[in-house]
């Protein structure tokens, strides 16, 4: 068996291969595209503004105790009011892309526009993303527009349970369908979910994000069902009904880590890793490229569902009709990445609970060389990068990617604003990115996180990930360049590392 599941699971994607090149000089084929993100909370502020109905952010980062130092994004950066100075930032930058996300409630603030009379479209939230739109247009700068960002109407978690419920496929659906009615004309790419990975884990699994519900080992398989199934429908309803007229392309932003095997010469730490990436892309990637869950996430999850076959299994099952439906559903995949670990074959202790992380029946290590200059779980290990790319490669045909996040944060208030250390992330990873460009891998674009320091969920804002600085005491919320501004602004200049 684990030799089968390790040749279905992994393709050609050979493992054994560990080089760790040195800095490659070139440039990056013409027309590639460079942006920035952000999303909608973590930005926006105004949280209860001009008709905006209540999220499920808005709903738990109001709770005690969920964020650190109890901070809301109820104000955050007031990109809400300051869209016009911060479009001037990228244009500055020369950038050819922003990746931004859709507020939902903004606009539905009852979740929906056709389930009752009082339920209702909200006109100053379309207008406020039609400025954004129409501003970035006359800069030419492409938007890149994200649907869900993790702010679900709070209607839709309260009445039905949010993304443990079906019904949000129709929903979501309703409400995709009103972005492309009236953004769509002007609106190009579009990403239906942000890191569904996230969602289901930290959202219904963890609880450590919004709604916070613990539902261990089967919460975040059921939302992720329910996810990728509402992404599916997304897709048909823009390629039968949207896409002749306006032309655009409509893909998802997964995320992931890269798994390296501890020892590439032990099978066992080779499928361990191959566990690892597959529940974590693949349990998204495969579904659409292949059309069901990876072979290795039905046994293993069988199995520790106590069954030997797969019907009774924690982790749901399309039907055949689901299959060929779900298959196919992605005209580029956005990818988000920032670090490494090392993977190592362990077995969990049986008794020891039904959970996603027990499932996968493996360790995560950390070389302690790897710089670690922000966020705890973010070590810089550049090469993981075109690891991963290679992957993507291999495992799903090659398709058109955009990187659709990438960066690095600092944890200390650094007042002389020179981010060595994120100038240096940047520069090895693209570096990396621009290696796996040579290697075949059809990226056409890449994504910075972030343009400014924003509310980072729930480590609120104690943690940076902006190019720009964001002095979050003074109520204007100004913007600082750090010098990674300038120094990303070159790269976009010169398209990559000329000799
Ligand atoms: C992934 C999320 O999509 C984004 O919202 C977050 O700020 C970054 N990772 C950094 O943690």
């Amino acid at each position: 068996l684990a030799l089968a599941l390790c040749v279905s699971a992994g393709g050609d994607f050979d493992w054994t291969k560990q080089e760790k090149t040195s800095f490659y000089y070139g440039t990056f084929p013409t027309g590639f595209s460079w942006g920035v993100g952000s999303s909608a909370y973590q930005t926006e502020g105004a949280w209860n503004t001009d008709g905006k109905g209540m999220s499920i952010w808005d709903v738990f980062a109001h709770k005690k105790g969920k964020i650190s130092s109890n901070e809301t994004g109820d104000s955050s950066c007031e990109g809400y009011y300051k869209f016009k100075d911060d479009i001037n930032l990228m244009k500055e930058m020369k950038l050819n892309h922003y990746r931004f996300s859709i507020s939902w409630p903004r606009i539905l603030p009852s979740g929906s526009k056709s389930k009752n009379k009082r339920e209702h479209i909200n006109e100053k939230g379309i207008r406020y993303y039609n400025d954004l739109i129409n501003m970035l247009l006359d800069n030419k700068i492409t938007p890149v527009v994200t649907l869900y960002h993790w702010d679900l109407p709070q209607v839709l978690q309260e009445k039905h349970g949010g993304w443990q419920n079906a019904s949000m496929v129709s929903y979501f659906n309703d409400f995709a369908s009103l972005c492309f009615e009236r953004f769509g004309n002007r609106v190009k790419h579009w990403i239906t979910f942000n890191n569904p990975w996230s969602i289901a884990v930290e959202g219904y699994e963890t609880g450590e994000h919004a709604p916070g519900l613990k539902l261990r080992g089967s919460g975040a398989y059921k939302a992720a069902h329910h996810i990728i199934k509402a992404h599916a429908k997304v897709w048909h309803t823009y390629d039968t009904k949207w896409r002749s007229k306006q032309k655009g392309l409509i893909g998802i932003s997964l995320t992931a880590d890269w798994g390296e095997p501890v020892d590439v010469s032990n099978q066992r730490d080779i499928e361990a890793a191959e566990r690892y990436i597959h529940f974590y892309l693949g349990w998204f990637a495969s579904p659409l490229f292949h059309g069901d869950y990876p072979q290795v996430m039905k046994e293993y999850i069988g199995r520790k569902s106590g069954q030997q076959g797969l019907g009774a299994s924690r982790l749901p099952v399309f039907s055949p009709q689901e299959k060929s439906y779900i298959r196919g559903t992605v005209d580029f995949l956005g990818l988000g990445h920032y670090t490494t670990r090392y993977v190592t074959q362990k077995n969990y202790p049986s008794g020891f609970g039904d959970s996603y992380f027990a499932d996968r029946d493996l360790a995560e290590l950390v070389d302690p060389q790897w710089p670690d200059p922000g966020s705890e779980w973010l070590y810089s290990v550049p090469w993981g990068f075109r690891r991963l790319l290679n992957f993507v490669k291999t495992q799903y045909g090659n398709p058109m990617m955009y990187v659709t996040e990438n960066g690095v944060s600092e944890k200390r208030l650094c007042t002389d604003l020179c981010d060595d250390w994120r100038m240096q992330y940047l520069r090895e990873y693209i570096n990396e990115m621009l290696k796996a460009v040579k290697d075949g891998v059809n990226v056409k674009g890449y994504t910075a996180w972030s343009l400014l320091d924003s509310f980072e969920w729930d480590e609120g804002f104690s943690e940076r990930f902006g190019l720009y600085f964001v002095d979050f005491s003074n109520k204007n919320k100004p913007r600082y360049p750090k010098a990674s501004v300038q120094f990303y602004k070159r790269i976009i200049s010169s398209n990559g590392f000329p000799n």
